[in-house]
């Protein structure tokens, strides 16, 4: 099976099969950097980063491994001042040049569908490095691979989400990503800071367990917990819960049963001065009182930037993976662009392939309800929808989901 030509933009762009030759490769190219051998598997090939909003770790991790690799860089940051951009050129024409100057091509951009537009211009592999509140691909893939290096498997695995998981794209692909991979999801977050409604709908129909918190403080102290199930698309439905063995009780028993707690940040720049409540970040802080009632083998993960909700007393504790998982995105990353470059192949026989979305016909007006939806930006850009029901369409760029009479 390869790999080398295909786009990474959407995590459901890659089946499980896939997924898994990504981190089996960075594992072997972790242990090769180990040993101190060279790898130059891309000599002679170029990685072009355009970043459109501010980055630390997703650019430079993949500027880092395309170094290792023996390829070139050429990183364009601050793009939304630096690059064309700002005397109003398109995404489109943006990479129609740059598929001239590299052989794969880096973007994020503060839209969502924006690099999957992109994709749809460049006639080299795009990969996306976030598309505003949508998604974040290669985030998901250095998670999977911290999981699985430091607790064995996904399958089965408890994970919990907390934060903003609302504005956050890395748990929007995260998410998804764990419930094909098995996992038992529990989301803390904030009232209106819950799952959008779009990855709701996508996880039903993994029929994983998805439960939901109003707030970490519910778990840790007393409180009262709302449960919901996947099956309820939205929080209205979910149920009080006592659990049998008693308020305090339960939140021990789920604290202890959790094998890693994601925290994310709130996503200020997605959020008007309104929308930021003072409580919303207190809801999901982690602190030394947290950790003490966690599994002595948790982990603690963070895609960072963090703000306030990871105290700063966490880091001396084992758990604490944050910066561990901010390593694994070299040899991920440098697996990735390996592949999709087609300097190794997968090793893995051709699996089932993911089905491409069928898109739907006769939709000519409709446009996607999302206001950050590139194609309520992008002049030339056609709104496409999937057909999830005759009554319901799913944008082909940011998957939101428009309702038809
Ligand atoms: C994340 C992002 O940009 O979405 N950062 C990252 O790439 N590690 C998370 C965030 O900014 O909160």
């Amino acid at each position: 099976m390869t790999l080398a030509g295909r786009d990474l933009i959407s995590i459901n762009d890659f089946s499980n099969e896939e997924i898994e030759a990504v981190l089996n490769l960075a594992d072997e190219m972790s242990s090769a950097l180990e040993k101190g051998k060279r790898l130059d598997l891309c000599q002679g090939k170029e990685l072009y980063t355009i970043f459109y909003e501010p980055s630390t770790r997703t650019r430079s991790s993949f500027e880092t491994a395309m170094h290792r690799l023996g390829g070139t860089v050429v990183s364009h940051a601050e793009a939304q001042v630096t690059s064309a951009v700002a005397k109003g050129e398109s995404i489109a024409d943006t990479v129609r040049v740059l598929e001239r100057y590299a052989d794969v091509i880096v973007m994020r951009h503060p839209l969502d569908g924006s690099t999957r537009l992109a994709a749809e211009h460049s006639s080299v592999p795009v990969i996306s490095g976030g598309d505003g509140a949508h998604e974040h691909p290669t985030q998901t893939l250095l998670d999977l691979y911290t999981i699985r290096k430091e607790k064995g498997a996904i399958r089965g695995k408890s994970v919990a989400l907390c934060g903003d998981l609302r504005h956050g794209r890395t748990v929007h692909s995260l998410v998804i990503a764990l419930a094909r991979f098995g996992a038992e999801i529990t989301c803390i977050a904030p009232p209106d800071f819950e799952l959008p409604d779009h990855i709701r709908d996508t996880l039903k129909s993994y029929r994983c367990k998805l439960t939901e918190y109003e707030s970490l403080e519910d778990i840790v102290t007393e409180g009262s917990l709302v449960l919901h199930q996947a099956k309820t698309s939205s929080r209205r439905g979910g149920a009080r819960l006592t659990g049998p063995c008693g308020q305090e009780g339960f939140m021990t028993f789920l604290l202890k049963n959790l094998d890693v707690l994601y925290f994310t940040r709130l996503q200020r720049e997605r959020l008007s001065a309104g929308e930021i409540g003072d409580a919303a970040e207190e809801s999901y802080r982690i602190n030394r009182q947290l950790l003490e009632k966690s599994r002595d083998d948790a982990l603690i993960m963070h895609p960072m930037p963090r703000t306030g909700e990871l105290a700063y007393e966490v880091d001396q504790d084992k758990r604490a993976a944050y910066f561990r998982q901010a390593g694994y995105g070299v040899p991920v990353r440098m697996a990735l662009i390996a592949l999709l470059l087609g300097a190794v192949e997968t090793g893995v026989s051709e699996g089932p392939k993911r089905k491409t979305p069928k898109l739907a016909k006769d939709v000519g007006g409709v446009r996607c309800l999302n206001g950050r939806c590139v194609t309520n930006a992008e002049r030339y850009a056609t709104a496409k929808f999937c057909q999830v029901n005759p009554q319901l369409l799913r944008c082909y760029y940011c998957d939101w989901m428009v309702q038809v009479a």
